[in-house]
């Protein structure tokens, strides 16, 4: 084990996880929960072989996690494991079900999620967006519906008035560009478009809805902080050869840079999300994959460094909002954590103002169309049981997060998980 030299965070740091309505709640009834039960997606399933893999059942999210009754439960577990802060969506299906009626039930179940958070001290990050919609704007069109900033605008306004008070955190959209991209372009998620003009309108409504909700929430309360999830790869033009740093400069302006430009005087913070990184060497793609994770995505921490650097030209205040890694033996997550936080760190101290680290995800949970399979919790669940296991790069994490720095002793207590 090499040694290491103390790694500070600064003061006031916020430490936690991230998870989203769909992926944990239960019993949620949207687009994507149809479109899960859809002749179409069973027989695609079937044909792909992926049934026969891993059951139909794997690719229903169902009851999920069950966290819409047990998050008081998860949330405790939350606080002792280290964590002041917290990143959570609410589900616009449950609070609009119906074109403008809306269900004050759910709002007030919300209400209850942010007071349980307030009173164990755990910092709310409250997502409006993160992919699903309600049934009745998916039949006006969806993304694609020239309106639906509007609906958009007018959920704000009603959470916010109902929350607001209590919440300093706001992230409008999760990830809009991916979300654009796999739903219109690609076609792989709900609706399963394949539309270069359907995608261009999409990112488009996007950041009208953006700019509509801010300028809301703004309103309603000025010291709110308001940002987007931003989904960032790192694209490496191998060998900093010419022709590999053309297609970077163009992939990073219109996958990384263009949502952020087109909302830079609508955010107070970025919201980042992190995964990727993307080797570019005449062509696309190109990594060394020396290590991977269960989904074989490449596991190369150094990326959220470059990433972080580059996120410097807007002068915000930057809180990492996902990042993590499909591990169900827990054999990487805790050496992946570790050389994360090194990268931030590193970023840190060359003037990068990172104030907070979300880990996606609290626990495993419904992946969209990879369904439950991929296990990217700090907690194990046991979807038989719901019972909820705290894995062991949870505790090494618990321990970061309560001492805000990480020291030799720390790494050398979790030795076995690290190497
Ligand atoms: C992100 C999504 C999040 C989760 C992680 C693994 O792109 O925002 O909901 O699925 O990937």
């Amino acid at each position: 084990m090499k040694n290491y030299t103390k790694i500070n965070f600064p003061k006031d740091f916020l430490w936690g996880a991230a998870t989203a309505s769909h992926q944990v709640e239960g019993n949620n009834y949207n687009d994507w929960s149809e479109w899960e039960k859809s002749q179409k997606r069973t027989d695609y399933l079937r044909s792909e072989g992926l049934v026969e893999k891993y059951g139909l059942e794997n690719f229903i999210s169902g009851r999920a996690c069950d966290h819409y009754n047990r998050f008081q439960e998860d949330f405790k577990i939350a606080k002792k494991l280290g964590h002041n802060a917290t990143r959570f969506s609410i589900e616009w299906s449950r609070i609009e079900p119906e074109e403008g009626k809306f269900n004050e039930k759910e709002i007030e179940h919300y209400k209850k999620v942010i007071t349980t958070l307030k009173e164990i001290g755990i910092e709310p990050f409250v997502t409006l967006w993160h992919w699903p919609i309600p049934i009745w704007l998916r039949n006006k069109g969806g993304w694609q519906y020239g309106k639906i900033p509007d609906y958009f605008a007018r959920y704000t306004e009603k959470i916010v008035n109902a929350l607001g008070s209590d919440v300093k955190f706001w992230i409008t959209l999760n990830e809009p560009e991916i979300y654009a991209r796999y739903s219109y372009l690609s076609g792989v998620w709900p609706p399963q478009k394949k539309n270069l003009i359907s995608y261009l309108l999409v990112i488009h409504n996007l950041i009208r809805a953006h700019r509509k909700a801010y300028k809301i929430i703004k309103k309603l309360n000025q010291s709110a902080q308001i940002g987007i999830a931003k989904n960032n790869t790192y694209f490496e033009a191998y060998q900093n050869k010419l022709i590999n740093r053309v297609l970077k400069k163009n992939i990073d302006w219109w996958r990384n840079f263009y949502f952020l430009n087109r909302i830079k005087n609508h955010q107070d913070f970025i919201g980042l999300n992190h995964y990727l990184h993307n080797r570019i060497n005449y062509g696309f793609n190109k990594n060394e994959n020396e290590k991977v994770s269960d989904m074989r995505r490449e596991l190369y921490p150094e990326a959220i460094y470059y990433v972080l650097m580059d996120l410097k030209r807007y002068n915000k205040p930057i809180y990492i909002t996902e990042n993590g890694l499909a591990d169900a033996g827990d054999q990487k997550r805790g050496w992946f954590i570790l050389e994360t936080l090194k990268n931030v760190s590193r970023a840190i101290g060359e003037g990068v103002d990172v104030k907070g680290y979300l880990h996606w995800s609290l626990m495993d949970n419904f992946e969209w169309d990879k369904g439950f399979w991929p296990r990217f919790g700090l907690l194990e669940i046991d979807y038989k049981t719901l019972e909820r296991k705290v894995r062991p790069s949870a505790n090494f994490y618990r321990d970061i997060c309560v001492a805000n720095e990480i020291t030799e002793d720390i790494v050398s207590k979790y030795k076995n998980l690290l190497e």
